[in-house]
């Protein structure tokens, strides 16, 4: 059984208190949350749990093993770096930090002191996700062409982080994952309507080897409610639509083929339209799932699946995109 702590308890940390509190081989001794109505609102829900104002009390107290993090992105580097220090193992929420050479940083540390670090990159958890990594990696899809991926909705505008670095770590986590590769190049265009400098809206384009080729749109500020990934295969097309309630898969079996025989170049291609097909999922809550395997992999000492690693990789190319918004779409390359 191991000893945890979850840092902040605001909008997002309730999701990780409700899960982490009711967790196989976990006990959550504390929450701590800097504003003192937070913790009020803690014991009233969750009476057995001791509540703290001051991180710093958690990293003293020997009997906490991990600690999550779900405070705002602004403070991710300083409470993470804190928790290794204080030789705990880490969940903390994407972005990891809002800073490639602090990425870096709580990587090598952690790595240093063999400690675990794990970033909330929830998708990759989804089993919708899995199942269209299944269909790629068993050859189903054929060679990915393209992918692009929609997160809108008229949403929380937040004060200390753009669109791009609020919403796209999600899409950014899951076409890495998929693709199994970073990019070599990437450009970014949006628009700040609401705040001064605070990009509302956010497309970001990624170009990977071998003419692979991404788009995310990200918006808080958008009529509709979308969270919608498409992937263009060789051989089929799949579209991830989170929005569904049961059919989140679609498997489509269309394409562009040569055609049998000699034909003149304007008939040398067929469009094929085939079947479309819905997966049957294994719906568990990912958040859940993405809870169950930090406590496991604090347990078992393995490598989380989305591990500090890779929240370092996706900082990258949010760090990247955003030198390439502020120079108004020009195109960043990455080593
Ligand atoms: N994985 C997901 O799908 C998902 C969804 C939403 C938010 N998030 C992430 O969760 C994190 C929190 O977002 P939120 O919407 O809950 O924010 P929030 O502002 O609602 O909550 C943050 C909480 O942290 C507390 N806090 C701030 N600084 C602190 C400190 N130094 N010590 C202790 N407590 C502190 C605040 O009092 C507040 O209660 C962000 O990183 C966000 O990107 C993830």
């Amino acid at each position: 059984m191991i000893n945890l702590a979850l840092i902040g308890t605001g909008a997002w940390g309730r999701n990780l208190l409700r899960n982490f509190a009711d967790l196989e081989g976990a006990h959550l001794k504390v929450c701590c949350d800097s504003d003192d109505e937070q913790c009020e609102t803690t014991l009233s829900a969750y009476g057995g749990i001791r509540t703290e104002t001051d991180p710093e009390v958690v990293f003293a107290d020997p009997e906490i093993d991990a600690v999550a993090i779900a405070t705002p992105a602004v403070t991710h580097f300083d409470l993470a770096r804190r928790a290794i220090e204080s030789g705990k193992d880490v969940f903390v929420e994407k972005p990891m930090t809002l800073d490639y050479e602090h990425a870096v940083e709580l990587v090598e540390a952690a790595e240093a002191a063999k400690r675990i670090l794990m970033v909330g990159h929830l998708l990759e958890y989804h089993a919708a996700v899995d199942k269209m990594k299944e269909l790629l990696d068993t050859g189903e899809l054929g060679d990915p062409y393209y992918l692009y991926s929609e997160r809108l909705n008229l949403g929380r505008i937040r004060s200390d982080e753009n669109a791009l670095w609020s919403l796209a770590p999600h899409d950014i986590s899951v076409i890495l994952y998929l693709l199994g590769e970073e990019p070599i190049a990437v450009a970014a265009q949006g628009a700040a309507y609401i705040r001064p400098d605070i990009e509302d809206v956010v497309f970001l384009g990624m170009r990977f080897p071998e003419n692979r080729f991404a788009q995310i749109h990200v918006s808080w500020l958008d009529p509709h409610k979308v969270r919608r990934t498409t992937l263009v295969g060789s051989k089929r097309m799949v579209v991830f639509d989170d929005m569904q309630g049961a059919e989140k898969v679609r498997v489509y079996d269309k394409g562009v083929e040569p055609s049998d025989g000699y034909v003149g170049y304007a008939e040398s291609l067929t469009l094929r339209f085939g079947e479309v097909t819905v997966p049957a999922l294994e719906m568990t809550e990912p958040l859940r799932l993405e809870c169950q395997h930090f406590v496991d992999c604090v347990t078992n000492r393995t490598t989380p699946r989305s591990d500090g690693r890779d929240g370092m990789r996706v900082v990258r190319v949010l760090d990247a995109a955003q030198r390439s918004l502020k120079a108004g779409g020009l195109p960043v390359t990455l080593e």
